[in-house]
């Protein structure tokens, strides 16, 4: 027998290819919380946090929403403002900080919701820098000829691991997501490149501390209020001051280009203050930066493809604009990419085509209720046993 190896194949296809956006979507639950609103539950006020933080209100989650609910809400929009069926996704990426559960992942539930049923599909822990991370990965992944199309979601449901009597972080939190649907072309732009960085050694100044494997879940640490997050502000204040502009000044060098050629910054929203020292750190026009902070708060993961979003709605965002996405986060991480918004506005979709989507998601769940069902007669025909 040979020992020698196989040799294998180089793929077939080796033209250059570029990953699009071509669909984009965000949604956020109805329920809004104002900070007279926060003023009546901790010693906070309006005044106060407008000036700190620049937040005015942020949208809240009920009790029956989650963050699955939110990134299926905000990915169809993204699929329909595609035009593509959900059998067409191959890989679905989600960004958080508050998933669903350890596991399964937020991406494998919303595979199923959205009749996905030839993705691959998982969390992306990057905490508010992930979906910079997420754009990354699709990216390249696109680019290597691995997958030809990547929904990549943000989404967030912040306020069910928030300390509500805890002014510091309480009054700084939004839920909701933003989805991305991206694809391969063979013109050049899209996700031009990203910088991503880390440093754990300030992971204590962000952190859930309790309900993974370093501090399980016990009665102790639910009632010591260990499940929320705690944060130490002003020492992530000035890591975030301290990273912000770099990261734009390094993604802009990699990508060849300058940051006069930036056209719209669209900066993680954590704190105006935070988006005003990158704007003078980085000499540019306040006009060019996308600042959604007062309506929405912090909705970490979710915050740049809401701003986005935002700002196309508005019009502060035109087709060949060279974007800057910039983000930092619990890890700690940062990072920063360029994204040329160059693919033209779709055509809304017709009555017929809405009509299709909406059976189509109905199909879904019918064909999901079925594979649950024969793995329930499954596991009574063959008890728990495997052989
Ligand atoms: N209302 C009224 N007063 C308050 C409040 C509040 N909500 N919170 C704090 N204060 C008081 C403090 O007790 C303090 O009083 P003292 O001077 O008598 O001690 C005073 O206000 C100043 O407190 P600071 O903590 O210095 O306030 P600061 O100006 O730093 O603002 C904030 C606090 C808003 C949290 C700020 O530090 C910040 O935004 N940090 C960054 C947060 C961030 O970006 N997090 C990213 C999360 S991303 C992710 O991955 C989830």
């Amino acid at each position: 027998m040979s020992t020698e190896l196989a040799v294998i194949p180089a793929p077939v296809s080796t033209a250059a290819r570029y990953a699009h956006v071509i669909g984009w979507g965000m949604h956020v639950p109805e329920k809004i919380v104002t900070n007279d609103d926060l003023s009546k539950i901790v010693d906070t006020n309006d005044e106060w946090i407008q000036a700190r933080t620049g937040i005015r209100q942020r949208h809240v989650a009920a009790d029956h929403e989650s963050t699955v609910t939110f990134a299926v809400a905000a990915a169809r929009k993204a699929l329909a403002k595609a035009n593509i069926s959900p059998a067409e996704v191959d890989l679905i990426i989600v960004g958080t900080a508050s998933p669903e559960h350890i596991f399964p992942s937020t991406a494998c539930l919303v595979q199923d919701a959205l009749g996905a049923t030839n993705a691959g599909a998982y969390d992306l822990l990057a905490a508010c820098t992930s979906f910079i991370y997420a754009l990354s990965q699709a990216s390249n992944a696109i680019k290597a000829n691995e997958v030809d199309t990547v929904l990549v979601i943000g989404a967030e449901a912040l306020s069910k691991i928030t300390d509500w009597s805890d002014r510091g972080t309480c009054i700084l939190f939004g839920d909701g997501a933003g989805a991305f649907v991206m694809q391969a072309r063979s013109e050049p732009g899209g996700f031009v490149n990203s910088i991503l960085r880390s440093d754990g050694s300030g992971g204590p100044s962000l952190v859930v501390p309790a309900g993974g494997t370093g501090m399980p879940a016990s009665t102790k640490t639910v009632m010591d209020n260990q499940h929320y997050i705690k944060m130490n502000g002003r020492e992530v204040f000035r890591f975030a001051t301290r990273v912000m502009a770099s990261a734009c000044q390094e993604a802009a060098q990699r990508a060849g280009i300058t940051i006069e050629d930036i056209d719209i910054f669209v900066p993680h929203q954590a704190n105006k203050r935070i988006i005003e020292s990158a704007t003078k750190k980085l000499k540019v026009a306040p006009e060019k930066m996308v600042v959604t902070i007062q309506d929405y708060g912090n909705t970490s993961s979710a915050s740049i493809p809401i701003a986005i979003c935002e700002a196309i709605d508005k019009g502060q965002i035109k087709q060949n604009d060279t974007l800057m996405l910039v983000a930092f986060g619990g890890g700690l991480t940062w990072g920063a990419g360029v994204l040329k918004w160059d693919v033209p506005p779709p055509a809304p979709p017709t009555r017929v085509q809405t009509a299709r989507r909406s059976l189509f998601y109905r199909y879904a769940r019918v064909k999901s209720f079925f594979r649950r069902m024969i793995r329930f007669v499954e596991s009574r025909v063959f008890g728990d046993g495997v052989n």
